[in-house]
């Protein structure tokens, strides 16, 4: 590990919370610890992390686990609802409360209620690290998208990024746009209106006015596909649509193809933070262009990285 450490003993709670050279700290770790994993095993021998899912999850939870397992830590988790006292009535408060008493050392959380992850900071002491919270945040993935664009092309300063699909409800959109705020890239929104930026409720788009970031809204990739070096598509988070027949307007409006990778740069790389339901065609995945499941797989050594920095 570098000698300082801006990560040691903090929450993880936005991307906001965290400059260029505190991610770049990070991303250096990742890249180290990725180059030999075994090096880093057993470091956090006997350390105890709380894994509170109380929403779906397969690639952030299970690569937590398996990250914190690598380390030599103890997990305890809840995956459902049903299996706890929430079940019963308790209150979130008094079950980040046990957790506490019990003496774990770090909490990862997931919720659907956007601030969850906020709140759990305030309620104990030990570092909590926001797994997802409702359409808000999800910033473990956004620092394993940024590790994965300067691992296809070696920095991320100068890139046209373009991020299409549900840029309204979708948090991994907005925990990347505000960490790209910190390098020189151009950005590209593409979608259609009900699914754009400025529908969101959390005043992203003015975060990024001040950040004087350059972007431009639109619908149709086709315009701009030639330009891109990154093309980071979400799928449609129809558990967040308040109306049903809001999410019929928008089911299918967007795809990527191979049809349309034709038009694409040679090294355009397409990320996704999947699950992906058909907003990406399986003959994409034999494309040089898919880098999803390595970006997917960045998930473990990003984890183990942030889990040192946090508690090393
Ligand atoms: N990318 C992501 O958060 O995937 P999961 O919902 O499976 O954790």
């Amino acid at each position: 590990l570098q000698a300082s450490n801006p990560f040691k003993g903090r929450d993880v709670i936005s991307t906001k919370d965290f400059h260029r050279e505190e991610l770049d700290h990070l991303l250096q770790t990742t890249a180290r610890l990725k180059e030999n994993p075994s090096e880093f095993e057993g470091r956090l021998e006997g350390k105890l992390l709380a894994s509170l899912f109380f929403e779906p999850s397969t690639r952030t939870r299970t690569t937590f686990k398996l990250a914190a397992r690598r380390l030599g830590m103890i997990v305890d988790e809840i995956t459902a609802e049903e299996a706890t006292s929430i079940a019963k009535g308790e209150n979130l408060r008094d079950t980040l409360k046990m957790y506490e008493g019990y003496g774990v050392d770090v909490m990862v959380i997931r919720h659907p209620s956007a601030g969850a992850a906020r709140y759990a900071s305030k309620v104990v002491r030990c570092p909590v690290i926001n797994a997802g919270d409702g359409p808000h945040e999800h910033p473990t993935q956004a620092f394993l998208d940024l590790f994965t664009i300067k691992e296809e092309f070696g920095g991320i300063d100068g890139l046209c990024i373009g991020m299409m699909g549900d840029l309204r409800y979708s948090r991994t959109i907005s925990s990347l746009s505000y960490a790209l705020s910190n390098y020189d890239v151009e950005l590209r929104f593409i979608a259609p209106p009900l699914l754009q930026i400025d529908q969101r409720t959390d005043g992203m788009e003015l975060y990024l006015r001040m950040r004087g970031m350059s972007y431009e809204k639109l619908f149709d990739v086709k315009k701009v596909i030639g330009e891109l070096d990154v093309l980071y598509v979400t799928r449609i988070q129809r558990e967040r649509f308040p109306d049903e027949l809001e999410y019929k307007r928008v089911r299918g409006s967007y795809r990527v193809d191979a049809q349309l990778l034709e038009g694409a740069k040679e090294e355009l790389a397409v990320l996704h933070p999947l699950p992906r339901v058909d907003e990406i065609t399986h003959e994409v995945d034999a494309s040089a262009h898919a880098k999803y499941y390595e970006q997917a797989a960045n998930g473990l050594y990003l984890r183990m990285a942030l889990l040192l920095e946090i508690l090393g």
